[in-house]
């Protein structure tokens, strides 16, 4: 399968940047304020919806977008009436899904799923959530609750609670609040925390940086008092000669995720944090809103629908318009272009690193050698390009100077990334006629 340069279409919230998420938000806020203004305006294009998880708010709210701008819509809403079931590819499916329409929104339990349809199908391919990758559009949504409650994201901490693990919307949020100068409170249920590797990327990327606090509340959702934030770099100034951890004085939203179970998610001793009537009336909630993708479980009880912060059916209100925005940046870019996406690089397949370490990576299910990308400047990690796993990479080797070197060796860091050559063992890199350059 030919690797296309750039992977078209909106797969990952690491492709959003600030310049596009002003724009989108504010586009948003045009569109809805003008809705029979558009009724026509993708009139002949047909939108392919695949969705081969459940989903009810997702499906049909990218379904209400495109009849709400004309487009007709064809649907896959079972895969078990698809030919997936006999044996199908995913590649196959979404070549001849891309014959039938103009643009494809995919669900897929796979990690990577979306990035790998989009290289087969033709046309560009939104992504309604991979595995526990990403749920893209899901941030856009979020983001655009927030966005028209605050006007802007400086200075507002939110914090993100429940699977972090597991679930693809509090980690595709994760990266649209840093690129928008949001902090971040990680409040992962005991054991389902995000990788290390994740949040590193995120800091790197924002220029942000990693730091704790603390509040009495937090135990009772992770277990600790302390939780990590998130923030800007120059945002720690204030609390750098502070002793001990600087007290969390407010959280302005939390966002609220159930166990994802079905990606084999336990929770510890029964554990899961949640809102519980009692903390309502903290001070540290008194101008919070409250947020959650839906569906929920325990987590968030009913007896907080009526209090004036919820805002998480809002939220599921604002899923059609958020989403005729997306189809309109993406078929009719003459008139309502936005600044691009920060676009992943498709990968290089050229390498011996083996499989995929993540089991549920979309490669698994389609036998093909992962291609690497590779980010960071001060640290370089190597990660599959479909699903951001870390590749186990011990050894750096340049094509230009046909030298290798330990992987974190400053002239490792030095090797411009185009001329980079991934080598697991040494050995591996000397029998390819490479020099060791090592110490
Ligand atoms: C989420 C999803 O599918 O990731 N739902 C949604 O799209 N609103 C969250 C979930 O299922 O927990």
């Amino acid at each position: 399968m030919p690797l296309l340069p750039v992977l078209e279409g909106l797969h990952s919230a690491e492709a959003f940047n600030a310049a596009f998420l002003s724009a989108f938000l504010d586009r948003v806020r045009q569109i809805e304020k003008r809705p029979l203004e558009l009724r026509d305006a993708l009139r002949g294009s047909i939108i392919a919806t695949v969705f081969e998880e459940p989903s009810t708010r997702t499906r049909l709210s990218f379904e209400s977008a495109a009849h709400r701008l004309g487009a007709g819509v064809i649907t896959v809403a079972d895969p078990k009436t698809s030919s997936r079931t006999k044996g199908e590819t995913l590649r196959d499916s979404a070549r001849i899904i891309g014959g039938y329409a103009d643009l494809i929104v995919w669900r897929h339990p796979r990690d990577g799923a979306s990035r790998l349809v989009s290289q087969a199908a033709g046309v560009p391919v939104v992504n309604g959530g991979d595995g526990r990758l990403g749920h893209p559009t899901q941030t856009l949504v979020d983001l655009y609750t927030l966005y028209r409650e605050w006007g802007g994201f400086q200075g507002r901490t939110v914090g993100l609670m429940g699977d972090l693990m597991h679930g693809r919307t509090a980690r595709s949020l994760a990266w649209g609040l840093t690129m928008l100068g949001a902090r971040v409170v990680a409040l992962p249920a005991p054991g389902l925390d995000w990788e290390t590797s994740f949040e590193t990327r995120i800091l790197e990327r924002a220029e942000y940086r990693a730091g704790m606090v603390s509040h009495p509340v937090l135990r009772s959702w992770t277990g600790s008092e302390e939780a990590r934030v998130l923030e800007p770099k120059g945002m720690l100034q204030g609390t750098l000669f502070q002793e001990g951890t600087p007290v969390l004085e407010r959280f302005d939203a939390l966002y609220l995720t159930r166990l994802q179970d079905e990606r084999g998610a336990e929770a510890d001793r029964g554990v899961y944090p949640g809102l519980r009537g009692w903390q309502l009336d903290d001070p540290l909630l008194a101008d919070c809103l409250f947020l959650h993708p839906l569906p929920r479980r325990g987590e968030l009880p009913e007896e907080v629908d009526d209090d004036p912060r919820a805002r998480y059916f809002l939220q599921a209100r604002n899923g059609p318009v958020v989403r005729q925005a997306v189809f309109l940046a993406m078929l009719r870019a003459d008139a309502w272009s936005l600044p691009p996406l920060t676009s992943l690089p498709a990968g290089n397949p050229e390498h011996e690193l083996g499989a995929c370490p993540n089991a549920n990576c979309v490669t698994h299910e389609e036998a093909i050698k992962p291609p690497w990308r590779v980010v960071g400047r001060r640290q370089r990690l190597f990660l599959c390009a479909y699903c951001d796993s870390q590749l186990g990479v011990e050894y750096a080797g340049c094509r230009s100077s046909r030298r290798v070197h330990p992987l974190h060796s400053q002239a490792a860091l030095r090797i411009r990334p185009e001329n980079l050559r991934p080598f697991r063992e040494r050995d591996e890199a000397l029998r390819e006629g490479y020099v060791w350059w090592g110490s």
